[in-house]
C-alpha cells in the first residue's frame, strides 16, 4: 500500500516523498519576465519544508503569450541564468524541480502583450473581456516550436523536467474544449481535431527531454461549464496524452476560474483526478485544498492519486510537510 511519504521514481527522477508544490504565480519577475531575488526567497523557503517536488509556476513561452504583470518567462535565452539561479538553490535544499511552460492564448491580454490575444476561435473566454481571433495554421505550427524552445531552455537551466500547461482555459485547454473550440479545420471539428495541438507540443516537447525525463502535463479534466470539456472526454484525452509520451498527469479543472465556488472543500478535484487515473497507467497528481496530512495520506493508500499537490496551504504555511511528516509519525 503505496503512503503520502514513500518515494516514487518516475522515469529517471526519483522523489524522495509524494508531496507536490503545485505551479502558483508569484507575479514576482521582473517587467522582462526574469527571476528575481524575491522569488529565490519565496522558494528556497518551500524547498527546504521537505516537499518533493516543486512545480515552478506557469512561465511564459512567449511575448504574445504573457498572462500578467510580473509573470516569469522562458521566452528568451536570456532568461537561462535567472532560472539556473533558482533551480540550483532548490536542489541545494534537497528537493526537486520542474517548471510550467504555457501560451495563455486567448486570455493574453493586450494590455500585457500590446497585441489582440489570439486563440482557437473568435470567442471570449468565461469571465473573460476580449475577443481574441483565430490562429492561422501557420501561426498554431509556430506555436509547437516555441513550446520546443522553451524546453530547450528549461533544460539548459537544469530543471528535472517540464510540465506543459493544459488546464485553467490557457491556450493549449482552449484547443482542447469545445466551449472555446469552434474551428473547422484539422486543429477543431471533433475531439480528435481539438486534442491534435496538445499531442503535437506533447510530442515534440518529449522529443527534446533527455531520455530518462517523466513528462508532466496539466490536465483540466472538467471544463465545469455548459458546453465545455466534460470527464468523459478528458478520460479520453489523458489516455492520447499518455500514448504520446506524458509520463505524469497533474489533474485539475475549470477555465477561466469557472467552478470557483467549489474550490473549498478539501479534496475537490480529487474525484477528477481518481477518474482519470483510472483509464491511464501513467501516474496521476490530485489537488484540492488539502490541508490535512491523514487526508492527503489516505487518498495515496486508496491509490485515488499517486501525488499530493498542496497548493494554497504552501503559500501560507510552507512548513507544511514538516509538520505533516511529524502528524503521519515519519522522521
Ligand atoms: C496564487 C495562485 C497562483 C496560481 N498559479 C497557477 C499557475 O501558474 N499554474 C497552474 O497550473 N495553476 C496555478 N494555480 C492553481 C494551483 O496550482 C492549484 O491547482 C490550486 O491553487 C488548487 O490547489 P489548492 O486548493 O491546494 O490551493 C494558482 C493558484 C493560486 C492560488
Amino acid at each position: 500500500m503505496p503512503r503520502l511519504f514513500d518515494p516514487i521514481k518516475i522515469n529517471g527522477l526519483l522523489l524522495k516523498n509524494r508531496l507536490v508544490m503545485p505551479p502558483m504565480n508569484t507575479r514576482k519577475a521582473t517587467e522582462d519576465g526574469e527571476v528575481t531575488d524575491q522569488h529565490i526567497e519565496h522558494y528556497v523557503t518551500r524547498a527546504s519544508s521537505g516537499i518533493g517536488l516543486i512545480i515552478i509556476e506557469h512561465c511564459y513561452i512567449s511575448k504574445e503569450g504573457k498572462g500578467s504583470a510580473g509573470q516569469l518567462g522562458i521566452y528568451d535565452d536570456k532568461l537561462i541564468t535567472g532560472l539556473k539561479r533558482l533551480v540550483n538553490t532548490i536542489h541545494s535544499e534537497g528537493a526537486k524541480v520542474i517548471v510550467q511552460i504555457n501560451h495563455c492564448g486567448a486570455q493574453a491580454p493586450s494590455k500585457i502583450t500590446g497585441v489582440q490575444p489570439a486563440g482557437p476561435w473568435n470567442i471570449i473566454p468565461p469571465n473573460w473581456h476580449e475577443i481574441p481571433r483565430p490562429l492561422t495554421i501557420a501561426e498554431v505550427e509556430a506555436l509547437v516550436q516555441d513550446f520546443v524552445k522553451a524546453t530547450d531552455r528549461a533544460i539548459a537551466a537544469g530543471f528535472d523536467s517540464v510540465e506543459i500547461h493544459g488546464a485553467h482555459g490557457y491556450l493549449l485547454s482552449q484547443f482542447l474544449s469545445p466551449f472555446t473550440n469552434q474551428r473547422r479545420d484539422i486543429y477543431g471539428s471533433s475531439i480528435e481535431g481539438r486534442l491534435l495541438l496538445p499531442l503535437e507540443v506533447v510530442v515534440a516537447v518529449k522529443k527534446r527531454l533527455k531520455q530518462d525525463m517523466p513528462l508532466f502535463y496539466r490536465l483540466g479534466a472538467d471544463d465545469l461549464i455548459e458546453g465545455g470539456l466534460s470527464l468523459k472526454e478528458a478520460q479520453l484525452a489523458a489516455q492520447r496524452l499518455e500514448r504520446s509520451g506524458v509520463n505524469v498527469i497533474d489533474v485539475s479543472g475549470g477555465i477561466g476560474g469557472t467552478g470557483r465556488d467549489h474550490f473549498s472543500k478539501q479534496g475537490y478535484f480529487i474525484p477528477l483526478a481518481e477518474n482519470i487515473k483510472k483509464v491511464v497507467k501513467v501516474p496521476v497528481i490530485g489537488v484540492g485544498n488539502i490541508t490535512e496530512a491523514n487526508y492527503a495520506d489516505s487518498i495515496v493508500r486508496d491509490e485515488k492519486v499517486d501525488m499530493v499537490a498542496f497548493g494554497r496551504i504552501m503559500l501560507t504555511n510552507p512548513e507544511f510537510p514538516r509538520q505533516a511528516a511529524i502528524e503521519l509519525g515519519i522522521e
